[in-house]
């Protein structure tokens, strides 16, 4: 093993995976294979086109052209595929599932029937945990059922299901690793550790999905490169490795680490719920926060005659006692 064709090799991963090859293994020879879609940009791999121009090609393809990768294998003499290459974007798999369907699914059977045909080394595939789907107790194992959740987790799992079949059917020297969520250089702001960063560095608001409870085990990218690394050299042949921390932490922890790790104020937070489900049967609220608050403001000055029998009222002066007493410094005159 020693020229590999990186699909994906010019996304977030991919090009940390890159630069950490080439920086690790003198021998090495390294073409990235990359359709360079708004994920993918060359300036991720500029400072590797310099430094190690001899040993590194770029080739700008599609993986679901089988033509055009069996030509980038051939020549460059390529003896193993590390398959970086995906759609990766949870939020717009809801969006566009095809586009996702095509390059995880069918992208990925291509590149297997190149490698097969071929006769390659090595085939590996880097897939993902949300193959696992959600875990509500203990962690997920590699021999644990899958169960993906959205139209991206579904698609990568079709990917690993492919990849194991070309194993079974036709003994093709397959390993996959599945990693846990990555964060580090490159990472598009879309993804949410760099949308929050550069939006506190903008003193934009940051917009924390639901209540922030929902757990993450947010790994350093270079750790999952290393693990990838390892299973490449020392990985057994049709085995599945899963790759992360193996701890969890919640996205308003996360959110508050962002926040204090750029002197920024915890004010910045903004809880927001996606309403993409309901908008989806065609309902759109009418007001917006601000014309909501003036309204019902105009509605309370306008019908005393509601509220305040209830306010001074000996039920609700005791409740309003104990909830705001010590807090504002007021007693139960109501
Ligand atoms: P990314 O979106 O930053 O990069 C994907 C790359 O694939 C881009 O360079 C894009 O141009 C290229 N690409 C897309 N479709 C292609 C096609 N049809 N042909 C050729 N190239 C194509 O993604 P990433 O975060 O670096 O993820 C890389 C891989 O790691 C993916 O397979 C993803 O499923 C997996 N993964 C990602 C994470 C994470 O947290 N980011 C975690 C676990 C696994
Ligand atoms: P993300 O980085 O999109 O990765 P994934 O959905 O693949 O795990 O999201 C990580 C977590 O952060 C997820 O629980 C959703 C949440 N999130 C927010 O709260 N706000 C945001 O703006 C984004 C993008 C994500």
């Amino acid at each position: 093993m020693q020229r590999l064709l990186v699909t994906g090799g010019a996304g977030f991963i991919g090009s940390n995976f890159v630069r950490y090859m080439l920086e690790k293994y003198s021998g090495y020879f390294i073409v990235v294979y990359d359709k360079l879609t708004y994920a993918g940009r060359l300036e991720n791999l500029q400072d590797v086109a310099e430094k190690f121009a001899g040993r590194y090609a770029f080739v700008q393809g599609d993986i679901c052209d089988g033509a055009a990768v069996e030509a980038a294998l051939a020549e460059y003499q390529v003896d193993t595929i590390v398959n970086f290459a995906a759609e990766t974007h949870v939020d717009r798999s809801l969006m566009e599932p095809g586009a996702f369907i095509q390059t995880d699914v069918f992208g990925t059977y291509v590149l297997l029937e190149a490698a097969r045909k071929l006769g390659l080394e090595r085939y590996h595939q880097i897939s993902t945990d949300e193959v696992y789907g959600q875990v509500l107790v203990d962690r997920s194992k590699e021999t644990d059922n899958l169960k993906p959740r959205s139209p991206y987790a579904a698609s990568k799992t079709g990917g690993d299901l492919m990849v194991l079949a070309y194993y079974e059917s036709w003994g093709l020297p397959v390993t996959i690793t599945r990693g846990s969520n990555n964060i580090g250089p490159y990472q598009y702001p879309e993804k949410v550790v760099p949308l929050f960063a550069t939006n506190a560095m903008d003193d934009q608001p940051l917009p924390v999905y639901g209540d922030g409870l929902q757990m993450r085990d947010y790994q350093y990218v270079i750790d999952h490169c290393e693990g990838i690394d390892a299973v490449l050299h020392k990985g057994q042949i049709g085995e599945i490795y899963n790759i992360g921390t193996g701890e969890e932490m919640t996205n308003i922890e996360m959110t508050k680490i962002v926040l204090a790790t750029l002197g920024k104020p915890e004010s910045l937070i903004r809880y927001a719920l996606d309403v993409s489900k309901l908008a989806g049967l065609g309902w759109e609220p009418s007001h917006s926060c601000a014309e909501a608050i003036e309204k019902t403001a105009r509605w309370y000055a306008e019908n005393e005659w509601w509220w305040r029998p209830i306010k001074s009222g000996e039920l609700y002066k005791a409740y309003y006692a104990e909830q705001y007493g010590k807090r504002l410094g007021v007693g139960s005159r109501g």
